[in-house]
């Protein structure tokens, strides 16, 4: 099932998500649904918080712009970063600021603590490009999104043009 993207300034995308404590079949479905959005909006990421659920939940595959290294869709519950390092420029857009994208600075190799549907723990390594969508995604997860990554003018900029984009987000963010 397609789960409609909520689109910025919606207030559940500045909110903190819980942590995911039952691991049912309700998790399971909402998961499958999660990634069914992802690839129907060709996106490379999704949080939960994207379709108004503020449980710790990420999904990502970056095989389309990563072939060379495929890793497939995977699915990410209460996800942690534990160690990062290095440095990577890339230009990062969102399903929830549709048509803008602007360059973030992250740390380009994360060891990322999580823990699959079935509830069992596991560790993903990740650099490049994944570790860049893994890291945006948990972003999500803590309320922040990628503007908030950037210099206040760079903002302000990358929000007037999504606003131009989105009259109708724009007016919702003036009330
Ligand atoms: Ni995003």
């Amino acid at each position: 099932m397609i789960l409609p993207i909520r689109l910025w300034p919606d207030p559940v995308l500045t909110k903190p998500s819980s942590t995911i404590e039952v691991f049912d079949d309700e998790l399971r479905s909402f998961a499958e649904n999660m990634a069914e959005t992802m690839y129907s909006a060709n996106g490379l990421g999704l949080a939960a918080p994207q379709v108004g659920e503020l449980r710790r939940l990420i999904v990502v595959d970056v095989d389309p712009i990563d072939q060379e290294n495929p890793h497939g869709l995977i699915t990410l519950i209460n996800p942690r970063v534990s160690s990062a390092k290095g440095q990577i420029i890339w230009e990062e857009g969102c399903l929830s600021f549709p048509g803008v994208a602007e360059k973030v600075k992250r740390p380009n190799q994360v060891v990322v603590e999580y823990q699959t549907v079935e509830g069992e723990r596991r560790e993903l390594r990740a650099e490049g490009i994944l570790s860049v969508c893994v890291q945006h995604e948990i972003d999500h997860l803590n309320g922040v999104n990628f503007i908030d990554r950037l210099s206040r003018l760079k903002r302000t900029l990358t929000l007037r043009e999504f606003y131009k984009l989105h009259p109708e987000q724009a007016k919702i963010a003036k009330k």
